[in-house]
């Protein structure tokens, strides 16, 4: 694949871009067809690399995997073989992976699952999920670098209080616990609009679940699971990345497939920093108000309802050319800030205090090779790109692979000068 993006800023976009099913969400559907011996077919599926990690995860659980691109349709249905085994070759490709353990030890009482380990935004350990999974039953023991779960006959409902939010533990717990003896009360649980979309699915394969999306999650354990067909719920994230493009470019654009209610508090700091956001039925339209230049504010990243930590790194692309100074603070994760030094480089004004970045605005952003260090580093890179003078080259963009799909293509069609080399 090739390695290198390269932008000619200053572009300004017009057109309409369609938005894609949500990563996070497929990622998440994904592993329930570990839980049912039929099929599970998912829709709105977009290509990404992460999808096809997970695919290739299944595959070695024993899945039979079938992806029609052109349809963006995904079936899945576990064979009589299954294994247990998820590799640390795969599993360091993809934090995500963890998600096949709660769905493995329901079903079959056991699984092996490499430890995630660290990666470029923080440490992100995954006791939540073995606590969670220790409560409902199962044993875990660590050995050579494989968290090795087992359940004694089969996992049983009970009372579980998560310390924080955590969305992959909420997740995990529930496509545990759906299967579990009884019931299961789950208290502080995420509530993202991914949690209530893999609710949805679990549903619609017969799982009996209340209260997805508020804080508390009850849910009666089922025996089996159905065959069922799923359409994933919109991506949130690329929908907000896109927002910011026609708004970094002071460009009109549209947007199609996308739902401005999931991002309520992201429109809202849109608004406030000088960028309409519009739904009709058809489609969302971004423009600046005025056309006036972009003001400064300060971000609080939290969990959903809250300022999404996924769009915390394009919004300070935005806020590096506004008038004045914003203030961002990134509760979520630890070191999400790689993208700092690379927007510097393109001559931002950022400078770091722990978990904050004051963002003092300049003019313009000048072009510069910058290195893309994650996923949402790399597409605010990209974002900066469209409006820095001259010609910036994106090193490392296998990273925007992950969760963009199609953005090349995406944002040529709305005029911008966007290349990969
Ligand atoms: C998911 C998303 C990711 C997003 C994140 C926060 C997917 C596939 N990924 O990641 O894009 O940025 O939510 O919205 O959906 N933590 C612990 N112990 C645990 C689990 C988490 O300390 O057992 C910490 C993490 O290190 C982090 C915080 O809790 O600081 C939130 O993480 P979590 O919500 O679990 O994120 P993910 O599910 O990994």
């Amino acid at each position: 694949m090739k390695e290198k993006i390269f932008i000619e800023g200053g572009k300004k976009l017009s057109g309409t871009i369609p938005i894609s099913g949500a990563k996070n969400s497929c990622l998440t559907l994904m592993p329930l067809s570990l839980l049912s011996e039929h099929a599970l077919t998912l829709k709105n599926v977009p290509s990404l690399s992460d999808v096809d990690t997970m695919n290739s995860l299944l595959k070695s659980l024993g899945c039979l995997v079938n992806y029609t691109k052109s349809e963006k349709r995904l079936n899945l249905k576990m064979s009589d073989q299954t294994l247990f085994l998820a590799d640390y070759e795969i599993v360091k490709k993809m934090r995500a992976s963890i998600l096949v353990l709660g769905p493995l030890l329901a079903r079959f009482g056991q699984a092996i699952v490499a430890l995630p380990g660290g990666c470029a935004i923080g440490a992100r350990p995954i006791n939540l999920h073995l606590m969670a999974l220790e409560a409902l039953g199962a044993r875990f023991s660590i050995e050579n670098g494989y968290v090795k779960g087992k359940v004694g006959s089969r996992l049983k409902g009970c009372k579980i209080e998560f310390p924080f939010k955590s969305v992959g533990a909420t997740a995990n717990t529930i496509m545990a616990a759906v299967l579990a003896k009884g019931s299961t009360k789950l208290l502080n649980v995420a509530r993202e609009p991914e949690i209530i979309d893999l609710c949805k699915c679990l549903k619609a394969m017969g799982s009996k679940i209340e209260g997805e999306g508020e804080s508390t999650i009850i849910i009666e354990g089922v025996d089996s699971l159905l065959e069922t067909a799923h359409s994933v719920v919109m991506d949130r994230i690329e929908l907000g990345t896109f927002i910011i493009a026609g708004a970094i470019a002071d460009s009109d654009i549209k947007l199609t497939g996308g739902n401005t209610a999931l991002l309520e508090k992201f429109i809202d700091k849109l608004y406030r920093v000088g960028v309409e956001v519009h739904q009709t039925k058809d489609y969302i339209s971004v423009k600046r108000i005025n056309s006036s230049a972009i003001k400064s504010t300060n971000i609080l990243t939290e969990p959903f309802p809250g300022f999404p930590t996924d769009l915390q790194a394009q919004m300070m692309a935005l806020l590096s050319i506004a008038e004045g100074v914003s203030i961002i603070e990134e509760k979520i994760f630890e070191n999400r800030f790689m993208h700092v030094p690379e927007l510097i480089r393109m001559g931002a004004n950022i400078e770091i205090e722990g978990r904050k970045a004051i963002i003092s605005g300049v003019d313009k952003l000048k072009a510069a090779p910058v290195k893309a260090t994650d996923l949402r580093a790399s597409v605010s890179l990209v974002l900066a790109g469209l409006v820095a003078e001259g010609n910036t080259e994106i090193d490392k963009i296998h990273h925007i692979d992950r969760g963009y799909e199609d953005i090349i293509e995406k944002l040529t069609a709305c005029g911008a000068d966007i290349r990969r080399h």
